[in-house]
């Protein structure tokens, strides 16, 4: 793994006289994993990159440099880029709307697909939990710049991202709104509506929402306002 990060990073460091399209091929240092022009598959567990807001994907590149979102090989590969390069990697992957595959999830047994779906929709007052669609849009596509969309993203890698919220692996810049959202659902909860999720159909119109909710209903440090 060590000779492969090292194949990458010498990719990423090329000099920009040496190809013609620059970005394309430093690019192909990254869609080895999250697949071609960086669609990903729907099973697998790397994320898609393709068409999610610039905004959200260079606050991950930068989070990930400043070891606030823990993965070795992302950490390796991004410790030396500077910020111009990380808007430029953000932004290249950002302006790629891509169809994507009909999900292969299944939808949960009718009970928790409904609490699931309540939970999405209209969020759990009791435990002071906003619906995820007041942040990440109606259309569960995300608000742009720094919202992602919700669908088209595998089961294990939700689930896999509320845990690390929850453990600190995972943190966005503060106040990190998602971390309040991780500790109040149950993991009961973060089961069903990542399998309820991953199962919905994407709707016609991929792209983020370019409208902010009236009223965001915690404060996310990541959105500016
Ligand atoms: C060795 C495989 C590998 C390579 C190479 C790689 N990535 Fe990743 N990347 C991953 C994995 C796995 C994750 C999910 C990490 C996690 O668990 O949070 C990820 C996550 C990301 C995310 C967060 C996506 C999201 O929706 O939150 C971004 C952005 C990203 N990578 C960009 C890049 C870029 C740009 C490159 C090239 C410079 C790259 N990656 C190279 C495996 C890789
Ligand atoms: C108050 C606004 C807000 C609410 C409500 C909210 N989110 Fe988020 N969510 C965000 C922001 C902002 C980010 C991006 C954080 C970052 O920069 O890493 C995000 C990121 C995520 C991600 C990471 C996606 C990826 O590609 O890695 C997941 C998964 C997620 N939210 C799930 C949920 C779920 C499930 C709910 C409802 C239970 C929810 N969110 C409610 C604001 C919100």
């Amino acid at each position: 793994m060590r000779a492969c990060t090292l194949l990458l990073l010498a990719v990423l460091g090329m000099p920009a006289t040496a190809v013609p399209d620059t970005m394309a091929q430093r690019a192909k240092a990254c869609t080895g994993c999250h697949g071609p022009q960086g669609r990903s598959r729907p099973d697998g567990y790397v994320p898609r990159l393709a068409g999610k807001p610039a905004g959200y994907l260079y606050a991950q590149l930068r989070a990930f440099r400043e070891r606030r979102r823990r993965h070795d090989i992302m950490e390796q590969l991004l410790e030396n880029l500077d910020d111009a390069m990380l808007h430029e990697l953000a932004d290249h992957f950002a302006a790629m709307q891509l169809p994507y595959p009909r999900p292969t999830t299944t939808l949960p047994a009718a009970g928790d697909a409904q609490r699931a779906e309540a939970l999405v929709r209209h969020g759990d007052a009791a435990r002071e939990l906003p619906a995820c669609a007041a942040c990440h849009g109606t259309a569960l596509t995300g608000t742009a710049p720094a919202v992602p969309g919700l669908l088209g993203l595998p089961p294990d890698y939700i689930n896999a991202q509320l845990g690390a919220w929850r453990t600190g692996q995972r943190q966005a810049q503060a106040p990190d709104c998602m971390a309040r959202i991780a500790e109040r659902l149950p993991l009961e909860d973060v089961a069903r509506v990542a399998r309820w999720l991953a199962a919905q159909p994407l709707p016609a119109d991929t792209r983020a929402s370019t409208v902010a909710p009236p009223r965001w209903p915690l404060h996310c440090g990541s959105v500016a306002r």
